[in-house]
C-alpha cells in the first residue's frame, strides 16, 4: 500500500466510479476537500494500481506492515491531466513556418504552399521508427513533467499504408513501454497527400490500411489502437468521405473520434451524433444544429484553446456547448502546429479565450477528457477504485496551476500513475 499523507486540499471532482462525466452546472460543483491541518490523505492499492480511501487520516483504518509513506508536505492532491488530442509522433518540426503564419498566412495557405501537414509528412515518412520512437519518448517525458498521465495519441503523417503503420507500431511499443497510457488513434485521412485526392485516400484507407489494422489487432499486435480519427474539413475530407471511413473504422470495433468544424462549417457534426461518434475536436464553426446534436449524442466536445490561440480563430463556443449540456473536454493538440503539450497552460487558454471557469477547465483536462477516450469510469477522478493517477503540489492551492500562467514546473512535486511514483 502506498500512503500521501499531510494533505491540505484534495480535488477529488467526483466521489464515485459510477460518474463518467460532468456536464452544464455540474461542472462548477465538484468535489474538494480541504483541512487547514493538513490531516488528509490517500491509501493506494500499490498492486492494482487503485485507489482505495481518500479522507482524514483518522479514517483510513488501520495501515498494513510495509505501507510505503509518501509526505505530502501541507499540499494538494488533484487528479492528473488526461490529454485528450494529440499527434506527437512527428520529424520535423515546423518552426521554420511560425513566422509565416504570425504575419498572417493561414493554416490553409500554409498547406496549400506545400507546407503544414505535407511538410511533417515528409519527414516522417523518412525517419526512421527508431528516430521516431526516440522523439516520441523525449516528448511523453516532458508530458508527465507536465502533469499529463494518458493521452489520445494519432498517426496521420504518414498518409500512406507504411509509414501509417510505422506510426501506429511506434504508438503501440510507447503505449507498453513508457510511463504515460496511450489510446491510439488511426488518423490516415489526416489530409489528402501529395499526387492523390480525397477518393483515392479514402479507398486506400478504408480498402486496405482498416483491413491491415484489423488484421494486425487480430494477432494481438498494434493493442493500443482504439480511436478512428478524420481532419473533415473543406480541402481534406469532406462529410461523405469522412462518414465512410469513420464507419469503416467502427466495423473493425474503432471508435469515432475525429477533427470537425474546425475552419468551415461543413456538418460533420450532425453526421458524427448521427453515427455515434465518441469524442469530436476543434468545433471553432460548429452549428447550433450541431451542439444540440452533441448533446443528445453524449458525444465528447474535445476542445483544443491552443490551437485556435496560434490561428487566431475565434474559439469554439464553449458556453453555448456548457448551457446546453455538452460534455466537454479539452486536449493540448501537440502537433508540429500548435507545439504546446502543456495542459496546465491549455487549461489557463480555456479559461482566458472561452470563458471556462476554473473548476470546468480541470474537470475538461480529467474526467471528460477521460470520457472522450472511453475510460470515463476508471480516470480523471481520486475515488476509490480508480485508477490512482494524480499529481501532488507543493502549493495549497490547486488553482495555482491555472492562475501562474505557463509555469507549472515548481508547482507539480509528485506525479502518480496507476500507483507508482513516475
Ligand atoms: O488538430 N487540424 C488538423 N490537424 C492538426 C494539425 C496538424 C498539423 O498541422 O500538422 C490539428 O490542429
Ligand atoms: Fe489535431
Amino acid at each position: 500500500m502506498l500512503l500521501i499523507k499531510n494533505l491540505r486540499q484534495i480535488v477529488q471532482i467526483v466521489d464515485d466510479s459510477s460518474t463518467e462525466f460532468l456536464v452544464g452546472d455540474a461542472m462548477k460543483g465538484i468535489k474538494i476537500l480541504s483541512s487547514p491541518e493538513c490531516s488528509l490523505c490517500i491509501a493506494i492499492r500499490k498492486k492494482e494500481g487503485k485507489i482505495s480511501f481518500v479522507g482524514e487520516e483518522s479514517e483510513v483504518g488501520v495501515l498494513p506492515p510495509g505501507v510505503e509513506i509518501v509526505d505530502g508536505k501541507g499540499g494538494c492532491a488533484l487528479p492528473s491531466f488526461v490529454d485528450g488530442h494529440t499527434h506527437p509522433v512527428f520529424a520535423g518540426d515546423r518552426v521554420h513556418e511560425f513566422a509565416m503564419k504570425l504575419a498572417g498566412a493561414t493554416y490553409n495557405e500554409v498547406q496549400a504552399a506545400g507546407g503544414g501537414i505535407h511538410f511533417t509528412t515528409e519527414k516522417t515518412r523518412e525517419a526512421s521508427e527508431e528516430t521516431l520512437y526516440g522523439d516520441l519518448e523525449r516528448i511523453v517525458s516532458r508530458m508527465i513533467q507536465s502533469g499529463t498521465t494518458t493521452i489520445e495519441a494519432k498517426s496521420g503523417y504518414g498518409l500512406d499504408e507504411e509509414t501509417e503503420m510505422k506510426m501506429l507500431r511506434v504508438l503501440d511499443r510507447a503505449s507498453s513501454s513508457l510511463a504515460i497510457e496511450i489510446s491510439t488513434t488511426f488518423c490516415g485521412a489526416h489530409a489528402v497527400p501529395r499526387g492523390s485526392n480525397e477518393e483515392k485516400q479514402t479507398e486506400l484507407i478504408v480498402d486496405r490500411v482498416i483491413p491491415r489494422i484489423d488484421e494486425a489487432k487480430k494477432k494481438g499486435e498494434l493493442k493500443s489502437v482504439e480511436n478512428i480519427d478524420v481532419f473533415c474539413e473543406t480541402g481534406n475530407f469532406g462529410v461523405e468521405s469522412t462518414e465512410r471511413i469513420l464507419r469503416a473504422g467502427q466495423s473493425i470495433g474503432l471508435a469515432p473520434n475525429f477533427h470537425a468544424e474546425e475552419l468551415s462549417y461543413i456538418g460533420g457534426v450532425e453526421m458524427g451524433a448521427r453515427i455515434g461518434a465518441r469524442g469530436m475536436s476543434h468545433l471553432e464553426e460548429i452549428s447550433h444544429e450541431g451542439i444540440e446534436a452533441m448533446a443528445r449524442a453524449r458525444s465528447a466536445a474535445v476542445l483544443l484553446p491552443s490551437t485556435a490561440f496560434i490561428l487566431r480563430l475565434t474559439p469554439p463556443p464553449a458556453r453555448k456547448m456548457i448551457e446546453r449540456g455538452v460534455i466537454i473536454g479539452l486536449g493540448s493538440d501537440f502537433n508540429p502546429n500548435a507545439h504546446c503539450l502543456s495542459m496546465p497552460m491549455i487549461m489557463s487558454l480555456a479559461c482566458i479565450t472561452m470563458r471556462l471557469s476554473m473548476e470546468e477547465s480541470l474537470v475538461a483536462a480529467t474526467i471528460n477528457a477521460a470520457y472522450s477516450i472511453g475510460r470515463g469510469a476508471t480516470h480523471g477522478a481520486l475515488s476509490p477504485g480508480r485508477q490512482a493517477d494524480l499529481l501532488l503540489l507543493s502549493s495549497n492551492r490547486w488553482e495555482n496551476l491555472i492562475y501562474q500562467i505557463g509555469d507549472h514546473s515548481h508547482l507539480i512535486s509528485t506525479v502518480i500513475k496507476r500507483g507508482k511514483i513516475v
